[in-house]
């Protein structure tokens, strides 16, 4: 389907086709345990313990990251874990090197290349212990859950989760299926300070915007396009139950990722303390997303931005502001989309009527947790 930024959670976008899984089983067991990288197998063994609480705090007091006022006795954080979905490229990236640099997290990146993050990690000149490449495809749900179990077994803590992996696919004539979820409930568990889920949305799926009104616009219409599985067989494969059209599938599913954000967010806030978010980074022009456009539209879709429209962000910029969403102490209001106005300043921004209709957030999450086979 068009995107996947709705990883590790009861998606909407992991849509089922008969025959595939057992392929993508294959596949997810070899990129198994065993493609850690080295230099991250060193860090494995300072959190192989976190179930014994006299471990991890000794853990913490050798972290690397004791800062000044640690050795002045005064009270510090350990490093933050921080997995970003969909981190080889564009804004994962960008956002992924941003808290490299910042010395206060550790990066997981959820890639399903792993050669290709590994050379984008060097490339971006990201620190070798900062960060740990592992293989998550989010189009089988066999290797989302091999994600997650290998996840545990890192010992990691799971302080924040972003999901941002995705693809757009305008001009598909025909739509494309997964082979084939969880609120990581070690979140709940994680001691950090400020845990935040993060889903990235959208203008496009906002049609209180200009941007959002640019045809074909996001419409769920009544779902029963996803009641019906989304498989193609016998049944649409648009939420809305209308004919394929690939723009506005991947609109759709970012209405879908600012739902099932504010659904997290009722569910789960009040008891967890888990920071619930999503955002809008800016047209972020140059990325990897609209390599399946036109070449025309990948020509002029950057200039366009940058001096007609003016809503172009670099994608330096806009890790900047994604890495903020994760860990900037004035941002962890629950249950928000954020937005950055003409200064680059951050605004708690206003959904579109669809994207914020609490009665089909709530109907969008509880087909998804069917269709993935979270309930009956
Ligand atoms: N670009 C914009 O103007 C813009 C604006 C608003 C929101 N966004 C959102 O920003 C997020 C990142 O997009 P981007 O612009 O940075 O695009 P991008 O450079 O194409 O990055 C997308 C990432 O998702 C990964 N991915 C795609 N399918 C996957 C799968 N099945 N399993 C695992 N990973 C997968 C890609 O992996 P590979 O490297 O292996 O392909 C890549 O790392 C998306 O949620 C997008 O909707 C972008």
């Amino acid at each position: 389907m068009a995107l996947h930024a709705a990883a590790l959670l009861p998606s909407a976008f992991s849509t089922h086709k008969e025959g595939k899984s057992s392929a993508s089983l294959k596949d997810s067991c070899f990129f198994g345990v065993s493609l850690i990288s080295d230099h991250v197998k060193a860090d494995k063994r300072e959190f192989s313990s976190r179930k014994s609480p006299v471990l991890r705090v000794q853990a913490v007091a050798t972290a690397p990251t004791a800062t000044p006022a640690a050795s002045q006795g005064k009270k510090t954080i350990r490093k933050g874990t921080v997995i970003i979905t969909g981190a080889s490229s564009g804004l994962g990236l960008a956002t992924a090197k941003a808290l490299s640099e910042s010395g206060k997290w550790h990066v997981v990146m959820a890639c399903r290349d792993f050669l290709k993050a590994e050379k984008a990690a060097k490339s971006a000149g990201m620190a070798k212990e900062s960060y740990t490449i592992m293989h998550l495809d989010l189009s089988s749900l066999d290797s989302v859950r091999q994600f997650v179990d290998n996840f545990k077994r890192s010992g990691r803590p799971l302080d924040v989760l972003v999901c941002n992996a995705a693809i757009y696919q305008p001009t598909a004539k025909e739509p494309s299926f997964t082979a084939d979820g969880l609120l990581p409930d070690d979140m709940k568990e994680s001691d950090y300070p400020s845990k935040r889920l993060i889903i990235v949305g959208s203008i496009t799926g906002n049609t209180n915007t200009l941007a959002g009104n640019v045809p074909p616009k996001a419409n769920l219409g009544d779902l029963r396009g996803l009641q019906g599985g989304l498989t193609g067989l016998n049944t649409s494969s648009m939420i809305d139950g209308g004919d394929f059209d690939g723009a506005k599938a991947y609109k759709d599913s970012k209405v879908c990722n600012m739902l099932t954000m504010q659904e997290f967010h009722r569910r789960y806030h009040e008891d967890t303390g888990i920071t619930f978010a999503s955002l809008y980074p800016g047209c972020i022009a140059t990325t990897g997303l609209f390599r399946e456009h036109i070449p025309l539209f990948r020509l002029l879709f950057p200039p366009f931005q940058k001096f007609i429209t003016k809503g172009f962000v670099s994608e330096e910029e806009s890790g900047k502001r994604l890495a903020q969403v994760v860990s900037d102490p004035s941002l962890t209001k629950s249950g928000v989309y954020w937005s950055w106005n003409k200064d680059s300043a951050s605004f708690v921004n206003q959904l579109s009527e669809e994207a914020s209709d609490a009665a089909k957030a709530r109907k969008v999450w509880e087909v998804s947790e069917k269709l993935v086979g979270l309930s009956e």
